[in-house]
C-alpha cells in the first residue's frame, strides 16, 4: 500500500510537472492533458510491476485468461483513445480548401480590380486623344498626328505605374525583412540597399534576384552569412514583376547610406 502511495505521488509530481511545462510552452490544452495522463499511465505501469504474482494457471483455464486479458486490455485502449478528441482527417483537409479557396478568391478578384481600373485609365486616354483630335480638326490629322502625340502621356503614366508595381513587389516578397531601405526594415539580415543603384544595372538586379549567387555583398561571408538570400524568388515572380522590382531597387542612389559594394561571381 505504501508502495502505491509512494508511485502514485511521484506519478502525480511529474505529471503535474509535465502539464506546467506544456502549458508555458503554450501548448493546446488537450496536450496538457496527454501529458498529464502520459505520466498517470507510467506510474500506474510501475504499480502493476510491484503487484503480487498471480497464482500459475494451466490447461483450459490459462487460456481462459489470456484471452481475458487481451479483452480488458482492448476495451481499456479502445475506450481510452476514444476518450480523446478525433480528428477526421477529410473534414480538416476541408478546411484547409477554404482557407486557401478564401484567398485564392481574394487574388482574383484583385486582379480583375485591377484590369478593370486598366480598362478605365485606357478608356479616359481614349477620350482625351478623341478631344485632341477634333480640336485639331480630325480630317487631316488622323493620318499622322495621333501616331506621335499619343504614346508619351501613356508612357510617362505607365512609368509611374512600374515604379509603384516594383514597390509592391518589395513588400508582397518581404524583402524588408532582410534589407533596410529608406530606414524601414533590415533586422540586420542583409544589407541596406539604399545606393544599390549606384552599383547595379537594373539588369545586374534583376540577375540578383533570381540567382543570389549572381552576386554577393562585399564581406558577405562573415557578415551577413547566416541570413543568406533565399534562392526562391525566380519561382514565384514573373519577369515582369522583376524588371519592376530592379527598375524601382535602381532608382536608389543614396550615396549618404553605407550600400556594400556587390561583386560579380557568376
Ligand atoms: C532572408 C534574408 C533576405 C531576403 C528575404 C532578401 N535578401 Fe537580398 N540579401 C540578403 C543577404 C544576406 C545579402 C548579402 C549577401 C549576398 O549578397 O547574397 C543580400 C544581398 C542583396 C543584394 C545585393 C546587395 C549588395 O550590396 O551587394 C540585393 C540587390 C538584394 N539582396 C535584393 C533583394 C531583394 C530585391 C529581395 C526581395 C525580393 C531580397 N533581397 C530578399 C538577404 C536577403
Amino acid at each position: 500500500m505504501g508502495n502505491v502511495i509512494k508511485k502514485l505521488s511521484i506519478g502525480l509530481v511529474v505529471g503535474g510537472a509535465l502539464f506546467g511545462i506544456a502549458k508555458w510552452q503554450e501548448f493546446p490544452f488537450v496536450f496538457q492533458m496527454v501529458f498529464f495522463a502520459q505520466a498517470m499511465l507510467g506510474a500506474a505501469v510501475f504499480m502493476l510491476l510491484d503487484a503480487p504474482a498471480v497464482k500459475t494457471m494451466s490447461g483450459g483455464k490459462s487460456a481462459i485468461a489470456i484471452v481475458m486479458f487481451y479483452i480488458v486490455l482492448c476495451t481499456v485502449f479502445v475506450a481510452g483513445a476514444s476518450m480523446w478528441p478525433q480528428f477526421d482527417p477529410e473534414e480538416e483537409k476541408g478546411k484547409i480548401v477554404k482557407i486557401l479557396e478564401r484567398e485564392r478568391k481574394a487574388s482574383e478578384q484583385g486582379k480583375a480590380e485591377e484590369l478593370i481600373a486598366r480598362a478605365k485609365a485606357l478608356d479616359e486616354q481614349v477620350k482625351a486623344l478623341e478631344v485632341r483630335l477634333r480640336e485639331l480638326g480630325a480630317g487631316h490629322v488622323v493620318t499622322k498626328e495621333p501616331v506621335t502625340d499619343a504614346p508619351p502621356p501613356v508612357t510617362s503614366k505607365g512609368a509611374g505605374d512600374f515604379m509603384k508595381a516594383g514597390e509592391e513587389q518589395w513588400q508582397l516578397h518581404e524583402c524588408f525583412n532582410c534589407h533596410k531601405l529608406k530606414g524601414e526594415g533590415g533586422k540586420k539580415r542583409g544589407p541596406e540597399l539604399d545606393n544599390i543603384g549606384s552599383y547595379l544595372t537594373v539588369d545586374e538586379i534583376k540577375q540578383k534576384i533570381l540567382d543570389p549567387k549572381s552576386f554577393m555583398a562585399e564581406g558577405f561571408e562573415k557578415e551577413w552569412e547566416k541570413g543568406r538570400m533565399p534562392d526562391k524568388f525566380r519561382e514565384v515572380m514573373d519577369d515582369n514583376e522583376v524588371t519592376a522590382l530592379a527598375s524601382w531597387l535602381n532608382s536608389f542612389k543614396n550615396t549618404s547610406v553605407n550600400t556594400p559594394k556587390p561583386i560579380k561571381k557568376k
